[in-house]
């Protein structure tokens, strides 16, 4: 019998001492297997198959039409793929806010049948039972917190949040609230640079990680869209995102160059041919 040895992988524990010990934590989302083995072989410590898959993969304005089953379909190419990284995938809008007992069953579904190692929920107290009850079955669980995509239409758009004290003293409590119920990480969206600072301190002594996207550089970890970050996604430019490649430009051109090449009939030449 052969044992699939695994200390290599990222682990949730692996993740908490990184965020005590002030180590910066890497984050990326990738949705399919050949942009999720560069990214696990480039080194990042988290795969997120995110539901922003709902816009970058099947061309939705919101994340809120994928389902549980695309996510699903989506994740197993993507464990298949990650070697190191911990792959955490995102519960779909409507997969856990019914009851606890759905949420509960449908993370295991995600779990048993993609194989990723944790799930992503977006939201604080009122998702708490949910997220305790997931805790309990033995999945790890990141929050997410600030502008929570799947509440687009509460929020009326994707404008900064917390700016106001109000909202800003409510994060502070719902991140405590998911940091003592047992979340290893927290993802923290479009807030301010400071207030994220304070939720990364706050959780401290909970070993419970933050991981920004445009929330300043004071948090555990940094993540953004692959996509984006590519610049493959050429109509997005919030100040938050950098481009660390301009993929776009690269894939038009290369695409360009295989046309006029097909056209004029120097694709294939003699090398390429059988
Ligand atoms: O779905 C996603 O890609 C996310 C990140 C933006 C954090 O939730």
């Amino acid at each position: 019998m052969s044992v699939h040895v695994q200390n290599a992988r990222m682990t949730t524990t692996r993740i908490r001492q990184k965020a005590d010990n002030n180590e910066p934590i890497t984050m990326l989302t990738s949705y399919d297997f050949t942009l999720a083995r560069l990214v696990d072989e480039a080194g990042t410590d988290i795969i997120l198959v995110g539901d922003s898959a709902s816009n970058v993969v099947c061309g939705n304005a919101y994340t809120l039409p994928i389902t549980l089953d695309e996510m699903i379909f989506l994740t197993k190419g993507v464990v298949r793929a990650a070697e190191h990284a911990l792959v955490v995938a995102d519960m779909p809008f409507g997969s856990y806010q019914v009851s606890e007992e759905e949420a509960v069953k449908n993370a295991i579904r995600m779990v048993k049948e993609s194989g990723c190692d944790a799930v992503k929920i977006e939201g604080g107290e009122e998702v708490l039972p949910a997220i305790r009850h997931i805790i309990a079955a033995g999945i790890p669980v990141v929050g997410h917190l600030g502008l929570t995509p799947q509440s687009v239409n509460q929020f009326g758009g994707y404008g900064l949040r917390a700016k106001e004290k109000a909202e800003a003293d409510k994060l502070l409590r719902d991140a405590l609230l998911l940091a003592q119920a047992g979340c290893f990480a927290v993802t923290l969206e479009k807030i301010p640079a400071t207030l994220a600072a304070q939720v990364t301190k706050d959780l401290a002594p909970y070993h419970c990680a933050t991981i920004g996207i445009g929330a300043g550089n004071q948090t555990s970890g940094q993540v953004l869209v692959l996509h984006d970050m590519l610049g493959l996604n050429q109509g997005f430019q919030p100040k938050f995102l950098r481009h660390f490649a301009e993929l776009g430009e690269q894939v038009k051109s290369a695409v360009q160059g295989y046309i006029s090449a097909v056209n004029d009939r120097t694709f294939p030449n003699e090398k390429e041919s059988y």
